[in-house]
């Protein structure tokens, strides 16, 4: 091993450091108090509840992989790298990076090798009930968590637009939509749509302002239930987006049974595997699927696999720009 890769290796040892650090800084909301221009980390002490030397110390840190930039007397600006975690931006991340540092999610990383040795979901070996009940009966984290699915979709609905003709559809039903991100893209693109958001009650609860802000409320319909017992009838297509990864085959094709019988087409928006040595991305988020939600991410050919168990057949798939494919099943 060379010297360099012994530091490379270093760096990502130690990376849960930086990305906790990010957490804490997007949790405080450094980024929107540095909107207007730099500040003293001593100002942004009492705005954020944090002890003045110690703010100062997380955000000299972050300077250094430019989060901020440290300028004179400990005065801070937000740099590019962070201005993705203003909550204002276009696709801000802030959502997520709020969600990714969360103590009950964290525990559930640290038994990794639990998992890693028994091919148990690291969630449940730590919290004892799977992702969506803890955070069921947890409403703060259940919208924080809403919120990171928010970020993390806002960051590809426009490759998915641009990518995939949902105008050819008429009614739309987002299954696991969870609070309306992608649908309110699609509608907003296609004005003579109709839309379905449909998630779990607790879920759709928090849905209006997404619908309100992106002017399509009046043409889309929420409704709560389980995706285990029914989804709503009526539409021509059923989007399914990071759904599917989350279950293990058993269970990704009990929901598939359950959409089949609603009729319409069927369209995955997933991450492929790829081969291997590749695409980082979705190798990591199979681990997350391993350790948090208890599922995995899959080839197209295994796609295509749970779709013959549900009774549909791969029709095509459309990869976007930004790594996600819309993976679709039409019913035999
Ligand atoms: C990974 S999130 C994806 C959310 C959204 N499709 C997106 O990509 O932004 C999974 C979604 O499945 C929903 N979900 C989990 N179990 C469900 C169930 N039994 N019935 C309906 N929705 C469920 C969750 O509430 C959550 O919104």
């Amino acid at each position: 091993m060379t010297n360099d890769s012994a530091a490379e290796l270093r760096r990502l040892v130690n990376g849960h450091q930086v990305s906790q650090a990010i957490h804490v800084a997007a949790t405080l909301g450094l980024a929107d108090l540095l909107a207007d221009g730099p500040r003293t980390s001593d100002e942004l002490a009492e705005p954020t509840g944090s002890d003045a030397d110690a703010l100062y110390r997380l955000m000299r840190a972050l300077a250094t992989i430019g989060i901020f930039r440290e300028e004179e007397g400990r005065c801070f600006a937000l740099a590019p790298l962070g201005e993705p975690l203003r909550s204002d931006a276009s696709e801000s991340l802030a959502g997520w990076a709020v969600f990714a540092g969360r103590p009950y999610y964290r525990e559930a990383w640290s038994a990794l090798e639990h998992s890693v040795r028994t091919g148990e979901n690291a969630f449940n070996h730590v919290h004892g009930t799977n992702v969506w009940d803890y955070r069921a009966e947890r409403p703060q984290e259940s919208a924080i968590f809403d919120r990171a699915m928010q970020a993390l979709t806002g960051q590809s609905n426009r490759a998915l637009l641009d990518a995939y003709d949902f105008g050819r559809f008429g009614i739309v039903v987002d299954v696991g939509g969870g609070n309306g991100t992608l649908l309110a893209a699609v509608l907003a693109e296609v004005p003579a749509m109709r839309g379905v958001v449909f998630d779990q009650p607790h879920v759709v609860e928090g849905i209006a302002p997404v619908l309100e802000a992106a002017g399509v409320a009046d043409r889309c319909r929420v409704v709560g239930g389980s995706f285990f017992e029914a989804v709503p009838e009526g539409g021509d297509a059923y989007v399914l987006k990071s759904i599917i990864h989350d279950w293990e085959d058993e269970e990704a094709v009990a929901i598939l049974r359950v959409v089949r019988r609603a009729g319409g087409v069927v369209l995955l928006v997933e991450r492929e595997l790829g081969p291997p040595n590749e695409n980082p991305a979705a190798k990591f988020s199979d681990l997350n699927m391993l350790v948090a939600a208890g599922g995995r991410e899959r080839t197209l050919d295994e796609y295509g696999a749970l779709f013959e168990s549900a009774g549909y057949r791969l029709a095509g798939s459309t990869p976007t720009a930004a790594g996600m494919t819309v993976i679709e099943g039409e019913r035999v």
